[in-house]
């Protein structure tokens, strides 16, 4: 009765074991190829809604659909086999109803096989998160700067360096590990805000991860968008530390290829097919 077929992904389970332990490492793939590169070497992939503005130029995440959510999370289990991997519910996808939200969300792991949902939000949505737990979604919260509340949040402000912000954002915290998110990403805080929250969740027998982008290193992970560490744009925010330059890399690819494919040097006699002997 039960398939037998190999399922070697990392499961929620196996991420929460990983607090107090080490720190839980992420990144973000919206792609077969980039998703296969970090298989290895990250304990689960965020495929982010950010995808709109790093794949489609888009000014924000607001213009995100579900449908852009499903295909790219499709291809990023396709090139993955280790990782967990995470569908983030893009804007107008979830906040009307716990109903509207189990929808999409039961829609979004039927079709791509993903093992958990994001969906940014604090006390506003923990009777969302709270719905979704019950009936078998793993939901990962996302609190601090939401990207999808840029119209209201008045731009993309670090959240928590007055202290007369906390109370906000340690409720919107309490609120869900109490409706039974298993993580929250924690975006654009101050570091003292961030590790107060990760010790305070630590209260209690209910494990809850924080994982922190532009936060702290004392969160119980960190995520990051691969195309940022990558050095895709010329300029990053400064919580990004850039690990390679491939923009660089693939403006001197380009610039080659274009200068031997003028003068006829590309394609060389290596890469003709002649006739049959
Ligand atoms: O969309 C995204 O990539 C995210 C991460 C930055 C946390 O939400």
């Amino acid at each position: 009765m039960y398939s037998d077929a190999k399922n070697n992904r990392k499961t929620v389970r196996d991420i929460l074991k990983l607090i107090d332990k080490r720190p839980i490492v992420s990144l973000t793939a919206y792609t077969a190829p980039m998703a296969n590169w970090m298989d290895e070497h990250v304990d689960f992939i965020l495929v982010g809604d950010s995808l709109g503005m790093v794949l489609y130029g888009m000014k924000s995440t607001i213009g995100v659909t579900l449908d852009m959510m499903i295909a790219h999370t499709k291809g990023v289990m396709r090139g993955s086999s280790k990782a967990m991997v995470i569908l983030d519910m893009p804007f107008g996808s979830y906040e009307e109803s716990p109903e509207q939200a189990f929808r999409n969300a039961s829609r979004a792991m039927i079709e791509t096989g993903c093992s958990a949902v994001k969906m940014e939000g604090g006390k506003d949505i923990a009777p969302t998160i709270e719905y979704l737990t019950q009936r078998n979604i793993p939901v990962m919260a996302h609190i601090g700067l939401r990207p999808q509340a840029v119209n209201v949040m008045g731009g993309y402000k670090t959240q928590g360096r007055d202290k007369d912000e906390w109370e906000e954002h340690l409720e919107d915290a309490a609120a869900v590990k109490q409706a039974g998110a298993f993580a929250v990403v924690l975006e654009g805080m101050a570091k003292d805000l961030a590790d107060k929250i990760t010790h305070f969740l630590k209260e209690g027998n209910k494990s809850i991860a924080t994982i922190g982008i532009g936060a702290s290193c004392g969160c119980d992970g960190q995520v990051l968008v691969s195309e940022d560490m990558l050095g895709f744009f010329p300029k990053n925010a400064k919580f990004v530390k850039r690990y390679a330059e491939i923009g660089v890399t693939m403006d001197e690819a380009f610039r080659e290829y274009s200068t031997e494919v003028k003068s006829r040097n590309f394609p060389a006699a290596s890469h003709i097919y002649g006739m049959k002997e």
